[in-house]
């Protein structure tokens, strides 16, 4: 089984695909993850990387899709996996179609997370990432066990780099130019749904589970 997470910065594609991929005992693969620790590990493409996304912009295509076709031959996602940011352009979704053609993976649903900016300013600015692990919180919607602290590897909290204002307001019309042109792409494909984001987590994850389940 392969999952596609669409939808703006914040929308809560990673919130969600971690929840459903616990749930199906399939791996999440978000780009922006694999990017950061290629970021913390200093390698040639984490260095290149670095600017982009502290920029609010969006890392090469090229790299992006190798990256992608590295995890995916991974033996964990023999199973599936659920595509968290990826693809985030027209040539990377094309790019996805050839590798998922070539595999014996159907792509089973296209999921596109719908929220309005407002909302996604207040959600990514009050977000605290876990610098080691990447686990996610937010000050009032998903507060760790202790203030500032990760339930999981005890490490301080942080704010990442491209999540103050004038960055988020950046990504946010770098989606609207780049990103959103893949729900014309998708959104006649069987397996397409649009998800409304402003409902709580657990609303959201419960839709999602239900709408998979109908796929048969
Ligand atoms: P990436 O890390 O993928 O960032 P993003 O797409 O901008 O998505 P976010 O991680 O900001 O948000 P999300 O939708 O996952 O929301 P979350 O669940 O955390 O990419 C970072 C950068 O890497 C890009 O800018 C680019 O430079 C590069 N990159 C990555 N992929 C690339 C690609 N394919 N091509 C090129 N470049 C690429 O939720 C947000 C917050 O809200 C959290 O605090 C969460 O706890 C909270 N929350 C979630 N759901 C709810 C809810 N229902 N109610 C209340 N709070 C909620």
């Amino acid at each position: 089984m392969i999952g596609i997470f669409l939808g703006a910065p914040g929308t809560g594609k990673g919130t969600q695909a971690k929840i459903l991929g616990e749930k199906l005992g399939i791996p999440q693969v978000s780009t922006g993850d694999i990017l950061r620790q290629a970021v913390r590990d200093k390698t040639v493409l984490g260095l290149k990387a670095k600017e982009k996304m502290d920029a609010g912009e969006l890392v090469s295509d090229d790299i992006v899709i190798g990256l992608v076709n590295e995890r995916l031959a991974l033996s964990d996602c023999n199973g599936g996996a659920l595509l968290d940011g990826f693809p985030r352009t027209i040539k990377q979704a094309e790019k996805l179609a050839g590798i998922i053609e070539k595999s014996t993976k159907p792509l089973d649903f296209i999921v596109n997370i719908d929220l309005d900016d407002e909302t996604i300013v207040e959600r990514i600015t009050a977000r605290r990432v876990c610098p080691v692990c990447d686990a996610v919180y937010h000050l009032k919607h998903k507060m760790p066990s202790k203030e500032g602290i990760c339930d999981n590897d005890s490490s301080d909290l942080i704010i990442r780099e491209d999540d103050k204002e004038e960055i988020v307001r950046e990504r946010l019309r770098v989606y609207r130019d780049e990103s959103a042109p893949l729900i014309g792409y998708y959104k006649n494909s069987d397996g397409y749904f649009n998800i409304d984001g402003s409902k709580s987590v657990n609303e959201i994850s419960d839709e999602i589970y239900l709408l998979i389940g109908k796929l048969g």
